[in-house]
């Protein structure tokens, strides 16, 4: 199930690297859950919206991941509600990510989210914002293994679908808390651990550190998901073929990029033309106006113009011109007069989108905006 695995991560790390060449498009599995390939899409938070984990899944992503959503605000249904949580036919394998500290409280969170039609209740051990640290949940965790490990329990046995846990290397910079707390919370029930192996104190600065990706794959017997700095096929490759993890999760790397996905995937290095990068942006802003409304939209995709737009796709003025503009669809006619290829495009891939009315809603699931991992 997990490829084969270098004792560790040395001198011969070169030589690996030339010599071996990973499988992307290979099958895996976390316990019965079937995942075609050995890329994962990342959950983060104010990113992941569906638009977002259906394209990852048609760009080949084997498994996707909604972003972090509070168990306390599925309990008191009548805090703040962001929105809905939609599952839609062409997302699965799908994880629903949830965070909290309370083993009961996240127990009954993990029934719900089984309930929406997630293929995995993924718990987050990663986040190291304060506004989630300071409730004992997100990163904080791997300093308490004992109340770490009751969650892993309470969930695991609240729900049927397979559990997994995503964590960071520890709290501090050089924290290796990860291979100590990684085994005991596959010991209390995780079918699988993804490490971003960068200290909650890091945030994002500063590189992900693999060589203990490495360790934490030889300590459990479970498939362990590679996640940091994943930018390309050859970054992939190589992470793949010094830890013996069974997948990598890609996030930044993707935003605004699904292409590096079919990259990574197929080995398709071949740069999307204008027509495509609009087209793609264009269905991305309408099923967000679909699931989070205009009003909400149009603010949350402001950050998604320069991602797709940049990279020197389209002129940076275009680009500075959109933010400017009111409503998404006036967005929408500016894209389709600079590509007027794109609008064939976006009629065929929006064909190709199942019909809402075998998506999943989850009334009143309200979903986090904050967060990190
Ligand atoms: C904007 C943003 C939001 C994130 N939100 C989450 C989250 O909700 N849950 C989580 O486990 N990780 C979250 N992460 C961490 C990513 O899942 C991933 O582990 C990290 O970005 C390293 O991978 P990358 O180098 O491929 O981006 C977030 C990261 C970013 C950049």
């Amino acid at each position: 199930m997990v490829a084969g695995r270098p004792s560790a991560v040395n001198s011969s790390t070169a030589t690996i690297l030339r010599s071996v060449q990973v499988n992307l498009r290979e099958t895996w599995w976390i316990r019965d859950v079937e995942i075609p390939t050995r890329v994962v899409l990342a959950p983060m938070a104010g990113v992941s919206v569906q638009a977002f984990r259906r394209q990852g899944r048609r760009f080949g992503a084997g498994l996707v991941c909604s972003e972090m959503v509070s168990c306390a605000g599925i309990e008191h249904r009548n805090e703040r509600t962001l929105g809905y949580l939609r599952v839609a036919r062409d997302e699965h394998p799908l994880a629903i990510q949830i965070f909290g500290s309370e083993p009961r409280v996240m127990a009954d969170a993990a029934r719900m989210v089984e309930a929406a039609g997630a293929d995995l209740v993924d718990i987050n051990f990663g986040c190291p914002v304060r506004k989630v640290t300071k409730t004992g949940a997100g990163a904080t965790l791997l300093d308490d293994p004992a109340r770490a490990q009751a969650v892993v329990e309470a969930v695991a046995s609240a729900v049927s679908v397979p559990v997994s846990v995503k964590m960071r290397r520890g709290l501090e910079n050089g924290s290796r808390a990860c291979l100590t707390v990684g085994p005991q919370l596959v010991e209390a029930g995780a079918a699988t651990l993804t490490l971003h192996p960068r200290s909650a104190r890091q945030m994002y600065t500063g590189e992900a550190d693999h060589s203990l990706t490495a360790e934490l794959v030889s300590l459990v017997d479970v498939p362990v998901i590679a996640s940091g700095d994943v930018i390309s096929r050859a970054k992939a490759q190589a992470v793949l073929a010094t830890t013996g993890a069974a997948a990598v999760m890609v996030g930044r790397g993707a935003q605004g990029n699904p292409w590096a996905l079919r990259e990574m995937v197929d080995g398709d290095a071949a740069a999307p033309t204008r027509e495509e990068v609009a087209a793609e942006l264009i269905l991305f802003i309408r099923e967000t106006v679909r699931e989070l409304g205009e009003r909400r939209a149009s603010g949350f995709l402001k950050k998604f113009y320069g991602w797709y737009l940049g990279r020197g796709r389209f002129p940076r003025p275009f680009k500075q011109e959109l933010v400017q503009l009111e409503t998404t669809e006036e967005v929408v006619t500016r894209l389709l007069a600079a590509a007027p290829g794109s609008a064939e495009i976006v009629e065929r891939l929006e064909a190709e989108l199942p019909d809402p009315a075998d998506e999943i809603l989850l009334d009143q699931m309200p979903i986090s905006i904050y967060g990190g991992g």
